[in-house]
């Protein structure tokens, strides 16, 4: 029986637990098997093959040939007399946890996700000052995502943000925020985070919300990065929705993204504030883009506040009607031809065209 699945041959139990919990953050299904006869039948065709130092002696026993692709997993240091057996079953690699747990995440993560797909992307928001509009098209462009029936990946990096689900009207979805989202090791799945965190679906698409909370602290850099990885590499489309002030954190995503857009409503203060976060993200290697709110209350346009910050202008977006209702009423507009959402569909055709 070849089910596709990395097979493990352990009778340790704590170890059985950890390699589980592994394989559980790597997005991979590990079989377990109880012998070395019932590991016999598995053995060619597994992509990976992982034992305890009972079952190297055991397989050594069952006259198991050699293969490539089965490690020898412990807790501490293997006792001296398995070596022959890894060398017999030419076992690759002694997996020795915690500190090999990266590595056996990464391994099979690779395996569950196959090779990356390229199609991923990454894209961040900012406000180009205080109160821009800047959530409102992380979520937009979430949304955006979503209608589209494509896979998206919508990520709160602003912990004073009051909280993406907020946005959105998600607050009653259950699921993690970034407090309770505890990753092991630099890696994770994006079917892993799909299945613990809350999101919406469509007909096609789905998105996946991971928020900050209303209290609690916000992402760490690593799992940031872990958590963005993890969604290019599943050739999704990634959201970012960043503070102004250029926390650790909110760099872990910038160094990641194809494209920044810096939203700013059109008016001399916020111009000039948008210039200098401009200059901050340029000076980070950020390609940037536009998104004006226009017009402002003295007629400026999309156009000349573009010219003004000079970074080149993906949209130009009108007021969308009656947002402030809607979102304090906890209902995110779905439309798809509204200023905003068509403000969203530019912002991801030019991240696309990347
Ligand atoms: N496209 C828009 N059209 C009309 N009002 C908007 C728009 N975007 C944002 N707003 C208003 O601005 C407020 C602040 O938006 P928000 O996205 O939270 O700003 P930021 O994240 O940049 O601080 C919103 O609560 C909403 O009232
Ligand atoms: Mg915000």
């Amino acid at each position: 029986m070849d089910t596709g699945r990395p097979v493990a041959l352990v009778r340790d139990e704590v170890l059985l637990d950890e390699l589980l919990r592994l394989a559980a953050a790597a997005g991979c299904e590990l079989d377990r098997v109880p012998d070395a006869a019932a590991l016999r039948a598995r053995w060619k065709d597994a992509p990976l093959v992982l034992l305890d130092e009972w079952a190297a002696f055991e397989c050594g026993q069952a006259d198991l040939p050699r293969r490539a692709g089965a490690y020898l997993v412990s807790t501490g240091p293997p006792s001296e007399q398995v070596w022959p057996q890894t060398l017999v079953l030419g076992l690759e690699r002694v997996v020795v946890l915690p500190a090999g747990g990266e590595w056996l995440i990464g391994t099979l993560a690779d395996l569950a996700e196959g090779p990356p797909s390229g199609e991923g992307r990454v894209v961040a928001v900012l406000g180009g000052r205080g109160g821009a509009g800047a959530s409102v098209l992380a979520a937009a462009l979430g949304q955006a995502v979503l209608s589209s029936g494509r896979q998206g990946l919508l990520v709160d990096c602003d912990p004073l943000g009051g909280g993406l689900d907020l946005t959105l009207g998600d607050e009653s979805h259950e699921g993690p925020r970034w407090p309770e989202l505890h990753l092991s090791g630099g890696r994770v799945a994006a079917s892993a985070l799909h299945s613990a965190l809350p999101g919406r679906s469509g007909k096609h698409g789905r998105l996946t919300v991971l928020s900050c909370d209303r209290d609690g602290p916000g992402p760490e850099p690593d799992a940031v990065a872990a958590v963005v990885e993890a969604g290019r590499r599943a050739g999704e489309t990634v959201i970012c929705d960043l503070p102004r002030h250029l926390t650790v954190p909110a760099l872990a995503a910038l160094s990641r993204t194809d494209l920044a857009v810096l939203v700013v409503p059109a008016e001399v203060r916020a111009c000039a504030s948008a210039k200098r976060m401009a200059h901050q993200l340029t000076s980070h290697g950020v390609t940037l883009g536009l998104v004006v709110r226009a017009p402002g209350p003295t007629g400026l346009r999309g156009k000349e506040i573009a010219e003004s910050v000079g970074v080149p202008l993906l949209a130009s977006m009108r007021p969308e009607p009656r947002l402030a209702t809607a979102l304090d009423n906890g209902r995110f507009p779905t439309t798809t031809r509204g200023p905003l959402a068509r403000a969203a569909n530019s912002v991801l055709t030019a991240l696309h065209n990347r």
